[in-house]
Order: structure tokens, then C-alpha cells, then sequence
């Protein structure tokens, strides 16, 4: 299972387990990570999944979920993510995504 680093609002870094196949809202609210409160169920309406890429690759954002991250999102940067979006691989084992504050 890929290893997801969140790093929470106070600075704390936590790493997360992520299924292959779940999204990696799913594995951060599991662990319980401070500031992702997935308001919506992950339907990509609410934002509050809203993370910073740090380090490491992902897929692309869909329209869907850079439309919510332009029109909902707060404080966005050119790296924001919805981490209800993204779904975990091996391959994002390392990724590093800070918790965007709100
Ligand atoms: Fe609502 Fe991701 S959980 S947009």
C-alpha cells in the first residue's frame, strides 16, 4: 500500500497507509488527519478535502475537480488537489500533501 505523508495545519507530518483503488480523502480521514473534514462525501462539492502537493506526482486533475478547486476552494495555489479526486496507487507511494488551511 502506497505511503501518503499529510502534513496537518500545526505542522504535524502523518503518514497514511492509502488502499489501492480508495481515494486518498478516504485513507486521510481514516487516520483521522487533522483539517480533512470531507464535508461532501466526495462528490467534489465542499473543498474541505482541499490539500497542496509537496512532493511527488499525481494524476492530473479532472475538470470536475479543478472547476471546485477554482469556483470553492479557498487559499489555492497552483499545486491544490482535492484529495477526495485522487485515487491511491503504488505509484504515489512518498507523495507528501499539505492540508490547505480554511
Ligand atoms: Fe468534498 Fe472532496 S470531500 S470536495
Amino acid at each position: 500500500m502506497p505511503l501518503i505523508t499529510f502534513v496537518e495545519p500545526d505542522g504535524t507530518r502523518r503518514d497514511v497507509s492509502a488502499r489501492p483503488g480508495e481515494s486518498l480523502m478516504v485513507a486521510a480521514t481514516r487516520a483521522n488527519v487533522a483539517g480533512i473534514i470531507a464535508e461532501c462525501g466526495g462528490s467534489a462539492m465542499c473543498a474541505t478535502c482541499h490539500c497542496y502537493l509537496v512532493e511527488g506526482t499525481l494524476p492530473e486533475a479532472e475538470a470536475l475537480e479543478a472547476e471546485t478547486i477554482e469556483f470553492v476552494a479557498q487559499n489555492t495555489r497552483a499545486t491544490s488537489r482535492l484529495t477526495c479526486q485522487i485515487t491511491a496507487t503504488a505509484a504515489m507511494d512518498g507523495v507528501v500533501l499539505e492540508v490547505a488551511p480554511r
